[in-house]
């Protein structure tokens, strides 16, 4: 039994916290008083009887930068999908901090509650400028023509302006989205959702496709992002995992489940990653 389970509120339809045991809980915001913003316990997806997730079991701690590493078909982006609502689990429990019921909430619902979560392939608007990416990435609810003629108020402004440094695009700020480097492009989409201040943020094979200079800024981006976010990257790359390894928990994924769980050298040195991943 996770830590999840035991004295959890039960999750509403809305799948916000609201209710009587947690009252000093504000409406929508994550309980994360236990440490944990994500809790996976014992989930199995089967997709016509084949286990792409078996019994998975994972937690990840509030601000914490959490690798995944594992083979093709380990289930890695299928843990994903059922995060985010896409998939549902056969079965075990799935919590955004203590009292979110992530299998019980629309995909829709699940993102506001604040899990963010980034496709291999970017998708940004191609015909407007980054600026007015991040504007629209802001105020999500509102018509692309009512966002840009709405003031921004300096909050927002500031906002903008620090995402900005952050992915390493001020110099292009009035550049068309569609003009920039696929790099550029994954970074200016990360921005868009950190601009939303996803309380969990989902990456999955974030540096796949970028130069070898764009790959090794990604890292120095995340590695920022570090303590502030709390973050799962999913990653093939090697070299780009070490380089964000120093401080972070590796959780190699093989079948469905956890193969190994622990620091870069210790997965590294274990003999069975090595067997199924790391030796190939
Ligand atoms: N919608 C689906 N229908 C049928 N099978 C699926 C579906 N989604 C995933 N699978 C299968 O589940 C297994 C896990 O796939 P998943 O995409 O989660 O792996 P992954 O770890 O992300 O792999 P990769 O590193 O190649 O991205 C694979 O065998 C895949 O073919
Ligand atoms: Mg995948």
């Amino acid at each position: 039994m996770s830590a999840a389970q035991s004295g959890m509120a039960s999750g509403n339809e809305t799948g916000l916290a609201g209710g009587t045991s947690y009252a000093h809980v504000k409406d929508g915001e994550v309980d994360t008083r236990h440490g944990a913003i994500l809790y996976l316990d014992d989930i199995t997806v089967s997709f016509d009887g084949f286990k792409a997730l078996n019994a998975l079991t994972l937690d990840i701690g509030v601000g914490e930068l959490r690798l995944i590493i594992g083979p093709n078909g380990a289930g890695k982006t299928t843990m994903m999908d059922v995060i985010t609502g896409k998939t549902r689990p056969d079965s075990g429990t799935a919590f955004f901090g203590q009292s979110m019921d992530l299998t019980r909430m629309s995909e829709s619902t699940i993102a506001r509650a604040g899990i963010g979560r980034k496709f291999q392939r970017p998708t940004v608007f191609e015909n407007h400028t980054v600026f007015e990416n991040l504007e629209l990435a802001m105020k999500t609810n509102k018509t692309v023509h009512a966002t840009l003629r709405a003031k921004l108020t300096g909050e927002q402004r500031e906002a903008i302006e620090s995402t900005l440094e952050l992915i390493r695009l001020k110099g292009e700020v009035h550049r068309m989205a569609g003009l920039l480097s696929h790099g550029q492009k994954q970074w200016l989409e990360i921005g868009m959702l950190l601009i939303q201040e996803p309380k969990l943020l989902l990456l999955d094979e974030p540096v796949a496709g970028m130069t070898d200079a764009e790959t090794e800024r990604t890292g120095e981006l995340l590695n920022e992002l570090r303590g502030k976010h709390s973050l799962m990257v999913v990653e093939h790359d090697m070299d780009f995992v070490a380089r964000l390894a120093t401080g972070s928990t590796v959780t190699v994924l093989h079948e469905g489940s956890v193969l190994a769980e622990g620091s870069m050298a210790q997965v590294q040195s274990d003999q069975r990653v090595i067997e199924v991943y790391l030796g190939r």
